[in-house]
């Protein structure tokens, strides 16, 4: 297994739309470990694949609270076919908006048709952080970013300081 750096805003690597997997085999398999070992590395909840760079429809998440044994889950084309009326706000980070949160609301719940790491097909009824974090993901395969569900003029100033970040460090690189 292996870290991967991650791909950060404002790359427009992150605006791609990824494309469906059509199998799953050992490679799929090991970039889900890859996927999860650079996640768990960050620390974050979730990661999509694009995040390093990979347009592949497929995500890891792992919503275990610290005193819980570690539960990962890989979603392959993962599609939501249903979501609650109701809403929920939550904080959200990225893994490639480093050290910014923001309120999002969301649907409460969704439903998620996806296919598993063993390449089977397998539906999921999420509530609470996993219907967020869910959708937060899907989002970045459809290349939304959390930052879209605020307002224009917080949006304008993250992305503002994050091409000031990406400009040094690319001047320190020279
Ligand atoms: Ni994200």
């Amino acid at each position: 297994m292996t870290i991967k750096p991650l791909v950060l805003l404002p790359d427009p690597v992150l605006r791609k739309k990824s494309d469906p997997l059509e199998r799953v085999d050992d490679e799929i398999r090991a970039l889900a470990d890859d996927m999860l070992e650079t996640m768990y590395d960050a620390p974050g909840i979730g990661l999509a694949a694009i995040q390093i760079g990979i347009p592949h429809r497929m995500l890891v998440i792992d919503c275990s609270k610290e005193d819980e044994d570690k539960a990962p889950i890989v979603f392959i084309n993962p599609e939501i076919v249903d979501s609650s009326d109701e809403r929920a706000v939550y904080e959200e980070g990225c893994l490639s908006i480093p050290d910014y949160y923001a309120e999002v609301e969301r649907p409460a719940e969704v439903k998620v048709e996806f296919i598993d790491r063993d390449g089977k097909a397998q539906q999921i009824e999420a509530d609470g952080l996993l219907a967020t974090c869910l959708q937060h993901e899907i989002d970045h395969l459809n290349g939304v970013l959390f930052i879209d569900h605020i307002s224009k003029l917080k949006r304008d100033m993250v992305v503002k300081k994050f091409t000031k970040l990406a400009k040094a460090r690319n001047s320190e690189r020279l």
